[in-house]
């Protein structure tokens, strides 16, 4: 069981508000002293920029970026730190694999696969290269916990599928699509699985090699590391498939008036100065993660949702979105109230110290889908407590009778 109060303790986020209810966590997470000290010790006394220079600060911020990246490919389980490419976030590594992989592969009428529930992070980027490449975009439509079915996986899935690109966790429903599964039907077609994890690496033990994805990207900030700074697996036979879509410093072997031999990958894909700091204060994340326990956080975070999913169900006129069943779901819960809007509702939230997501979270066609308006989000981490919770139905009761 988790120490909640030891746990806040960790957060001085929570010490500077502590007013501050906190269930805004898929949209970012508050970081522990320990990642704020690590990036405080880089700039103040390891500060120099990477592979570089051959003078000692540079060599050693070369060095603890190199173990970073070992660190971050122990952490999924990749086979080599070659596998890692450090990119500025979830967005960022979609993109890659969009411009990267997906524009240099795919040709006119091949087929790309996405969900209904992607946030734009993993919509957009395939949109726009299928309008480039004239590949066809297909959507897989969800039911209404978030799953995919087998019958629509039969509908949509054939030999012209290329990519199949889906969230682990989606953003909106919570919901954990099962990705090992998926892989095989993916692999099935000879097509390649893009992996969205921003939302589920926070929260779930994630083994690339056991999942059998082919890429899988994700960001520090959901996870107790700083922004800007992110990551993209990809399986180490497909990166000789991909091509650098942005050029400059750091990643060539040499350069001529007329010609560019690239650097090996990864750094082929790292253009210009990284985010030396950031690579290694995630991985203190990583570390404050794991000496907390994975497991016991997610038992929390089961906890929290069934007490959530309990009490917004006896709440009348309001709606939940995704599955009932807490084991199904990361921490996070969205619903909509009858008759009220979700902005009015995190206003009146707000005004008591609960802070939460209103609006349509990045996922415009899952609401569309849905037929839905905006929707109210609490998403929980290892510092919230059942208190919170309690203290967020309370209020929501005495919001829904106010504008009711
Ligand atoms: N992707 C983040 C969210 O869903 C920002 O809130």
């Amino acid at each position: 069981m988790l120490n909640i109060t030891k746990i806040k303790a960790d957060f001085p986020i929570f010490k500077n508000h502590p007013e501050l209810i906190y269930l805004d966590n898929a949209a970012t997470s508050q970081k522990p002293q320990i990642v704020i000290d690590r990036i405080t010790k880089f700039y103040s006394n390891e500060n120099a920029n990477v592979h570089r220079g051959v003078y000692p600060l540079s060599e050693e911020a070369s060095e603890a970026y190199d173990e970073a990246r070992q660190k971050v490919a122990s952490f999924i389980g990749a086979r080599t730190n070659r596998e890692i490419i450090f990119t500025k976030g979830t967005t960022e590594s979609l993109n890659l694999v969009a411009q990267s992989y997906a524009l240099n592969n795919l040709k006119k009428d091949d087929e790309v696969l996405v969900t209904d529930f992607e946030h734009h992070s993993n919509f957009l980027p395939w949109q726009n290269v299928c309008q480039k490449t004239g590949a066809i975009l297909k959507i897989l439509n969800s039911d209404e916990k978030g799953f995919i079915s087998d019958e629509e996986w039969q509908k949509k899935l054939n030999k012209k599928t290329k990519i199949v690109a889906i969230a682990h966790a989606s953003n909106v429903l919570g919901t954990i699509s099962d990705i090992k599964k998926i892989a095989e039907l993916v692999h099935g077609v000879d097509a390649v699985l893009v992996v969205d994890g921003a939302q589920a690496i926070p929260h779930l033990q994630v083994d690339v090699q056991n999942l059998d994805c082919d890429f899988y990207a994700f960001s520090g900030h959901k996870m107790l590391g700083p922004m800007g700074i992110g990551v993209l697996y990809v399986k180490e036979e497909i990166l000789a498939k991909m091509v650098p879509y942005q050029l400059g410093g750091g990643m060539i072997e040499s350069v001529s008036l007329d010609d560019v031999i690239f650097a090996d990958y990864p750094e082929k894909f790292e253009a210009g100065t990284p985010n030396v700091a950031g690579a290694i204060a995630l991985t203190s994340a990583m570390d404050y993660l794991l000496a907390t326990g994975l497991e016991e956080i997610r038992k929390h975070e089961i906890l929290l949702s069934e007490f959530l999913l309990a009490g917004l169900a006896k709440i009348e006129k309001v709606r939940i979105f995704g599955s009932a069943s807490a084991n199904e779901r990361t921490g996070l819960v969205s619903f909509y109230v009858e008759g009220v809007h979700a902005h009015d509702l995190s206003d009146y939230l707000a005004k008591r110290g609960l802070a939460l997501r209103a609006g349509f979270h990045c996922a415009m066609p899952l609401h569309q889908s849905r037929a839905c308006g905006a929707t109210l989000r609490a998403s929980y981490y290892l510092y919230n407590s059942e208190k919170d919770l309690e203290f967020l139905l309370t209020s929501l009761e005495e919001a829904i009778s106010y504008y009711g």
